[in-house]
């Protein structure tokens, strides 16, 4: 590896150059191959990851938890933190990363703060992940998202990759989109005007010679799409039912919406959707969603192992 990320923290996608971004891919596609051939790994054995999460989640604490088993470490996780850890008796998130740094090698937090990762990892002297905070960033789901593109499309350089849904408040759009800075590629963000991308994050991607459109019209955008990124509504982040219920239900979908779309286009999900893809898409070889939930765990293996110096 010529870029080491032994001892980082991760928060921000933007914590990751270029080269820093690639070396992890590339670190991934090795596991990913060493784990088809049936390889044993031991290359943390004797490390320990603690995952806290504080928001639900499914995907990215499993995926975590499977890539350090992957890699022959053990993990300490606590998966209600907030009713279950000492957060719920008052504990601030700095004495929090006290205790995890004495517990743990690495740790991996979800916290429905925003810039709630910076200050365990300011707190912690050991590598903190950022697994989500809030409506901020969600840096590991970046990486697998690209991984995935990668993979379905042999690239990223040219692509014109639609992000749909709610993207004021979906974390792994954010992060993303700054990801996707570092390639030549036109991002089309597709949202009702009150549910758009910051503004300030539009501006910095334009800044950065990101070609940007901005529209709610899905269809017209997945006409011109290599890739379209869809996401959920993001109910827990909205003050009232009423005013999630005006959004839920706005972009669906289907198996007519991909035959309309151009040709080959990826469609990509950070999951768990709600009902914004119908259940007629997942037969079509356009559907890549769980292929790329499947690579969180070659990702966030390399990112542990990088991290823990390992490899
Ligand atoms: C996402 C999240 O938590 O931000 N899920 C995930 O990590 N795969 C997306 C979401 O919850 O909508």
């Amino acid at each position: 590896m010529t870029h080491s990320l032994k001892g980082r923290d991760l928060i921000s996608i933007a914590d990751l150059s270029k080269p820093e971004i690639q070396d992890v891919l590339t670190q991934a596609a090795q596991f990913e191959q060493r784990l088809a051939r049936g390889e044993t790994m031991h290359l943390c054995e004797g490390r320990i990851l603690a995952t806290v999460f504080y928001e639900p989640s499914t995907r990215t604490r499993l995926s975590f938890e499977s890539a350090m088993h992957r890699l022959g470490g053990r993990i300490i996780s606590v998966a209600e933190a907030r009713t279950s850890s000492s957060a719920a008796k008052g504990e601030t998130i700095e004495d929090s990363a006290r205790m995890l740094a004495a517990y743990a090698d690495v740790i991996v937090q979800r916290h429905p703060a925003v810039g709630s990762a910076r200050a365990l990892a300011d707190a912690a002297d050991v590598p903190v992940i950022n697994a989500g905070d809030g409506t901020g960033e969600h840096p590991t789901q970046a990486l697998l998202d690209l991984y995935t593109i990668e993979r379905e499309k042999g690239g990223l350089d040219g692509l014109q990759i639609a992000m749909v849904g709610d993207l004021k408040n979906g974390r792994t759009v954010h992060s993303l989109a700054k990801a996707l800075a570092h390639w030549r590629v036109t991002l089309d963000f597709v949202s009702p005007p009150e549910l758009a991308m910051p503004a300030r994050l539009v501006d910095e991607l334009q800044e950065q010679g990101v070609r940007v459109h901005q529209t709610d019209d899905m269809q017209a955008a997945l006409a011109e799409a290599d890739v379209a990124y869809i996401t959920r509504i993001q109910q827990e982040r909205f003050v009232s039912p009423d005013e999630y219920l005006r959004y839920k239900g706005v972009y669906v979908i289907t198996a007519e919406v991909v035959r309309q779309a151009k040709p080959g286009i990826v469609v990509l999900h950070p999951l768990p959707r709600v009902d914004e893809i119908a259940t007629d898409v997942d037969a079509l070889p356009n559907a890549a969603y769980f292929r790329q939930a499947r690579n969180g765990v070659y990702v966030r293996m390399a990112l542990l192992a990088m991290v823990l110096g390992a490899v």
